[in-house]
């Protein structure tokens, strides 16, 4: 008996068919396989099977990794998951009975329904954020504030060193404007009424990300490793400058300038805050604070930091006075709409 077939009974037992036979393993579409993995993943294969002096008939799909969005093996399993959770609310649709992953030794391993989890080891250290605060209350950089900026800027030319490929690039600059998280998701998040952010600027602002789009997708010589969350609540210190970094995200992989503008757009938001966003506002172009917001996507794509604290943002909450995130977007906010008029979109450089 083939490989494939043993692993699916076994599975079948796991799933509480106990004594299920397999019958017969078929690529639909092609020739009867013994085996599953000598199909090949990408190719449904029915398999039927006798259990208690009745027949089954299902179909194991798998997916093939592919450059339309499911390159990454999380988007293979949200497929899964997807059609778990779907295929039950359309009339007419054939069911997903179970969904899991193969181990590497092929063994067929469920899912359980559910929220997913993740554990990760815990580090000790300090928010990196913190230091940023401290900083507002001095005139000038410390010691340990240069040293750690050094180990920063050098974590990050160590990390962006590693090449990637071009398929992760693209997939990154698509991201950094179709995904939820990134700016179609951000400026979705704005009230429609906002004021100081009306939706016509929101489009103008779209519209030339999309032109940049077109422009970013051919760099794809920069493809490089990423973190892709690089604020300075993601990353710890431990004295004096003993750096650990949380919450790498989307993939991994993309434009090294993202974390660089990740990263030093949070040092402009700290020092508006700290200095009075007017002050930074007046002192930067003497139009609106909104400078560093707007110049968020000329690099490839804005903060999370940048998300929670832009003017107007998804939760900014004028009655909600105090907290840190909601004190430092409605202060912004309130500075930007006494600006007379909007920068114009950023401009695509050719060279
Ligand atoms: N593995 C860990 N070890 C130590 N502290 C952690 C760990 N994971 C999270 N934390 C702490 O929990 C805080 C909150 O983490 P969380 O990721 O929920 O929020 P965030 O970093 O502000 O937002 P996000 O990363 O989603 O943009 C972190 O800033 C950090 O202080
Ligand atoms: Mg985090």
């Amino acid at each position: 008996m083939g490989g494939g077939r043993a692993r699916f009974e076994a599975y079948l037992r796991k799933a509480g068919f106990e004594g299920a036979r397999v019958l017969s393993f078929e690529a639909l579409g092609g020739e009867i396989q013994e085996d599953l993995k000598a199909h090949g993943y990408g190719s449904p294969v029915r398999a039927r099977f006798a259990w208690k002096g009745e027949e089954r008939d299902v179909v194991i799909r798998t997916a093939r990794p592919d450059a339309f969005g499911h390159d990454r093996r999380a988007d293979r399993v949200y497929q899964m998951a997807l059609a778990v959770d779907t295929y039950r609310r359309i009339p007419r649709h054939v069911q997903a009975l179970d969904a899991g992953t193969f181990d590497l030794n092929g063994a067929m391993i469920p899912f359980a329904e559910g929220e997913p989890f993740l554990i990760a080891e815990y580090v000790p250290g300090e928010l990196y954020a913190h230091d940023l605060k401290a900083i507002e209350r001095a005139d000038e950089p410390g010691a340990r504030d240069l040293i750690r900026a050094e180990v920063l800027a050098s974590y990050l030319a160590d990390l962006h060193s590693v090449h990637a490929t071009h398929v992760d690039y693209q997939r990154c600059i698509r991201d950094t404007l179709g995904h939820g998280e990134g700016i179609f998701g951000i400026t979705d998040a704005y009230p429609d009424d906002m004021p100081v952010v009306p939706q016509l600027r929101l489009r103008q602002l779209e519209h030339a990300c999309v032109e940049w789009r077109w422009k970013l997708k051919a760099f794809t010589h920069r493809s490089r490793r990423t973190h892709g969350d690089f604020h300075p609540f993601n990353l710890l210190f431990r004295e004096p400058a003993e750096l650990s970094v949380l919450d790498c995200s989307r993939g991994g992989v993309g434009e090294p300038a993202d974390d660089v503008a990740c990263l030093s757009i949070n040092f402009l938001f700290f020092a508006l805050v700290a200095g009075g966003a007017s002050t930074a506002r007046s002192g930067a172009s003497g139009t609106c604070s909104g400078t560093a917001t707007c110049s968020a996507p000329r690099t490839t794509r804005s903060c999370r930091w940048w998300r929670r604290s832009s003017p107007g943002g998804p939760s900014c909450s004028p009655a909600r006075p105090g907290t840190r995130r909601s004190r430092t977007r409605c202060e912004t906010a309130s500075s930007a709409s006494r600006s007379a008029s909007w920068p114009a979109p950023p401009s695509i450089h050719t060279g």
